[in-house]
């Protein structure tokens, strides 16, 4: 098929990328010139697992095209997919205002039927004003909307849009759906389910499930933080629990809070879309109020153990990213404490795999940056390990003790093992398995 996408953020180009290597011939749109002059050039602009070979291979195919011009993309595709941000409003909502004015702009250029296909993570309602906005511009042209919701976790970004466990079609035209399907095909045959439903619930499904996925975690945060007031030792209260079928041992990891591009925007959406209609989101604005704690208690725990200033202390950070696997920092937790670190006055030498650019973008020169991970422990007062990167979890105690000036650990991500840190003379906290007391 002819395939248009545009917006060429984490969903967009994954999507792209997977469906050309699926044989479609599929055309990227973008407004950041500079992103689609590097994309050209064969340059990736994003850090994803495995999609660098392929967006090479498909591009040298000549199945994965880029362009800034929508009508050139336009022209020759009969399905456009929309890839575009959501970001939180004021209050909020969801922005709508990438969507719809991408939608104005369809409407001018449509001349004959396409299916306009909404990917991005948007409130109930949205496909109508979609529909709306086309119709506006369109003069009577015909067309569809459909609401095909992403459910791709960045880090696992081309496994899961290759392996999705679901794909949701919202749609009410049977000529748009049969497309879906067609399109889909490769997948469905190998027996990944296609749920066709209406656009209000295919739009909703989207959230519901980041909405749980996000209480879920901020469940487990909560009974860590208990443990730690308790004893109780909480990776032997999440495997007890885990074991249960209802419950499962995926999204039981304690840690410093969520963040990303997603959980924390569409949690903010939710509420916002309840309170539009007279309801009261209870649970999310709690579990927002209890994340909003989560993304510092690793520095409230260091201020403490400071008792309360970190005036020429050196705090080492490993991890800056908001999860493993990516360079995505969107509302990283690393990125709020850095900020109550240095207001606490501490000097701060960090480390990341993939994200350092990212944060030099956000927070320049406040902190330092080093190439290594032992580098960023040179003369450190402790570390503070942020996001649960592998090479963390087994790193050389040798050269720690080597370079780190005081023998204290904080552990956002559960990674290190406290009896093996006690041996080794560490003060040692994770989140919920304390054992120095
Ligand atoms: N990132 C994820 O893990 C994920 C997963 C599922 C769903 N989603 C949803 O998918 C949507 C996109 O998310 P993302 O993370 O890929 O966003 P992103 O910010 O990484 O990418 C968006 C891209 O759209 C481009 N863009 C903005 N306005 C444009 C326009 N008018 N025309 C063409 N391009 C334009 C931007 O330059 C950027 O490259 C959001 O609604 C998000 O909630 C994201």
């Amino acid at each position: 098929m002819n395939i248009a996408i545009i917006g060429t953020g984490y969903v967009g180009l994954v999507t792209g990328v997977c469906l050309a290597d699926r044989g479609n011939h599929v055309i990227c749109v973008d407004v950041d010139e500079q992103k689609v002059f590097a994309m050209k050039g064969g340059k990736i602009p994003i850090y994803e697992p495995g999609l660098e070979e392929i967006f090479k291979e498909n591009i040298q195919d000549k199945r994965l095209f880029f362009t800034t011009s929508l009508e050139e993309a336009f022209k020759e595709s009969h399905l456009i997919f929309l890839a575009l941000p959501t970001p939180s409003g004021q209050d909020g909502s969801a922005d709508l205002s990438h969507v719809l004015d991408v939608a104005q702009a369809i409407g001018k250029s449509l001349k004959e039927y396409k299916v306009i296909v909404n990917k991005s993570t948007v409130p109930v309602g949205t496909s109508e004003k979609v529909r709306d906005s086309i119709s506006q511009q369109s003069r009577g042209a015909p067309f569809d909307v459909v609401s095909n919701p992403e459910f791709l976790r960045e880090g696992f970004a081309v496994e899961d849009f290759q392996k999705p466990s679901r794909i949701i079609i919202g749609s009410g035209s049977e000529c748009a759906v049969e497309l879906m399907r067609k399109l889909y095909k490769p997948y469905t045959d190998r027996g990944i389910p296609l749920l066709v439903m209406k656009e209000r619930s295919a739009e909703l499904t989207k959230y519901a499930a980041n909405a749980f996925l996000a209480t879920k975690i901020t469940f487990i945060n909560e009974m860590a933080n208990f443990c730690d007031l308790t004893g109780a030792d909480i990776d032997s209260v999440r495997l007890g629990m885990g074991y249960d079928g209802r419950i499962g041992h995926r999204f039981l990891f304690p840690g410093i809070g969520y963040g990303g591009s997603c959980f924390p925007k569409d949690v903010k959406a939710l509420i916002s879309s309840g309170k539009e209609l007279g309801y009261d989101f209870q649970i999310l604005q709690t579990v927002e109020a209890v994340n909003k704690k989560q993304k510092v208690l690793l520095a409230d725990k260091l201020l403490k153990y400071f008792k309360g200033s970190l005036k020429d202390k050196k705090i080492a950070l490993w991890g800056l990213s908001f999860k493993a696997n990516t360079d995505d920092i969107r509302e990283a937790s690393s990125l709020d404490i850095i900020e109550k670190l240095l207001l606490s006055g501490a000097k701060i030498s960090a480390f990341d795999p993939v994200a350092m650019n990212n944060v030099k973008k956000h927070i320049g020169k406040r902190i330092h940056y080093t190439e290594d991970m032992y580098e960023a422990l040179s003369g450190a007062h402790a570390l503070l390990i942020l996001t649960e990167w592998s090479e963390f979890s087994q790193p050389d105690f040798k050269r720690i003790l080597d370079k780190i000036d005081q023998k204290v650990i904080f552990d956002g991500r559960n990674l290190l093992d406290p009896k093996e840190m006690k041996d080794l003379g560490f003060y040692y906290e994770g989140i919920g398995r304390k054992i120095n007391r």
